[in-house]
């Protein structure tokens, strides 16, 4: 039988790329790209242009795909402090694209969010607590979810922090962790900054489980735990038998990042884990599947993947 086909936009990032590798035996995986080319065994990459609704509507009736995720975007946080324009136009504009362009074809869209969108006073924010976006990356992230629940009402908005393996362009948060302790490097982790994160593969695999049950609308989609950037970091040194004493506390207030930042972004599931009747994963099992798919070879292959 042949299989359903899924096209993910942003086919060069770092989710792209783990939720392809997470899906590939079960879908036809194709990722769309941008400026970068993709080679990944068991998915086809293609240029996809997400300028124009119109063109992108008449590339969507070509590649025929049952399920488009959107995960492109400009995700640096002071990249989009420095050029709030840029920021609308590939956060928000691009997305209400694709949500138009999937709405006009009848096809299934997992727009990807984020946990970014609040002031961070407190923990756990639900689906319905009203957004208080404290830096450009993300007003244009909420701009995005308005535009695309108006344009396609069936999409699902996954709010989410995710982490996995990345590139030799595109580090991921547990990579530049991982990198600075097998080089016995002493890092600085926030103890003062907190979050829900999801390894990517479980974040794809509660998507898939959404849209297969029809489920619509915003979901927050972060992992069961919520722990400071330095726990995380402590923690995942420890999953991976690296040395825990070089990692250091720090304090984001000491830091002086260019754009504001939330303290606290972690994500309350309970939307998402009743409608699938399961917890969406504790974090020493990710760090375990994380560190199989190292001895599996996931790390080596997302490293050469990506090319001007
Ligand atoms: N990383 C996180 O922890 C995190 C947390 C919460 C939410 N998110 C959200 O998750 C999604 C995926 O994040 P990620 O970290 O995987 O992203 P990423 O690694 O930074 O990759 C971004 C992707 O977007 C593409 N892109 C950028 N500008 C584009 C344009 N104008 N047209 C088409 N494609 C464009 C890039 O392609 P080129 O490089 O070829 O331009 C790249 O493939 C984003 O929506 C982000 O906001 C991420």
């Amino acid at each position: 039988m042949p299989k359903d086909r899924l096209l993910i936009t942003g086919g060069s990032g770092l989710l792209a790329l783990n939720w392809a590798c997470a899906m590939r035996e079960r879908w036809d995986v194709m990722l769309g790209t941008h400026r970068h080319r993709v080679s990944l065994r068991g998915a086809t990459a293609l240029p996809v242009d997400l300028d124009d609704a119109d063109r992108l509507s008449r590339q969507f009736a070509e590649l025929s795909p049952d399920l488009v995720v959107h995960a492109a975007g400009l995700t640096s946080v002071d990249a989009c402090e420095a050029d709030p324009a840029l920021a609308r136009r590939v956060n928000a504009e691009l997305a209400r694209n694709v949500a138009a362009a999937a709405a006009g074809r009848n096809i299934r869209l997992v727009h990807i969010s984020t946990d970014h969108l609040f002031a961070g006073t407190r923990s756990g924010y639900r689906e319905d607590d009203a957004p208080e976006p404290l830096n450009e990356y993300a007003r244009s992230k909420l701009l995005a979810e308005e535009w695309v629940r108006q344009a396609h009402p069936q999409a699902l908005i996954l709010r989410t922090n995710f982490f996995g393996w990345g590139h030799a362009r595109r580090q991921s948060f547990s990579d530049w962790i991982l990198q600075a302790l097998r080089a016995g490097k002493e890092i600085t982790m926030f103890d003062d900054v907190y979050f829900t994160p999801i390894l990517a593969d479980a974040l794809a695999t509660a998507a898939h489980r959404l849209v297969t049950l029809s489920a619509g609308g915003t979901f927050n989609v972060p992992g069961d735990e919520r722990v400071s950037k330095y726990e995380f970091a402590l923690r995942l040194a420890r999953a991976f038998d690296l040395p825990a004493e070089l990692v250091r506390p720090g304090r984001l207030r000491d830091a002086g990042l260019a754009a504001r930042r939330p303290a606290d972004m972690s994500l309350d599931a309970a939307r998402a884990r009743a409608t699938i009747g399961a917890g969406l994963g504790r974090l020493d099992d990710f760090f375990h599947a994380l560190r199989r798919q190292e001895s599996e070879g996931r790390r080596e292959e997302l490293l050469h993947a990506v090319m001007e």
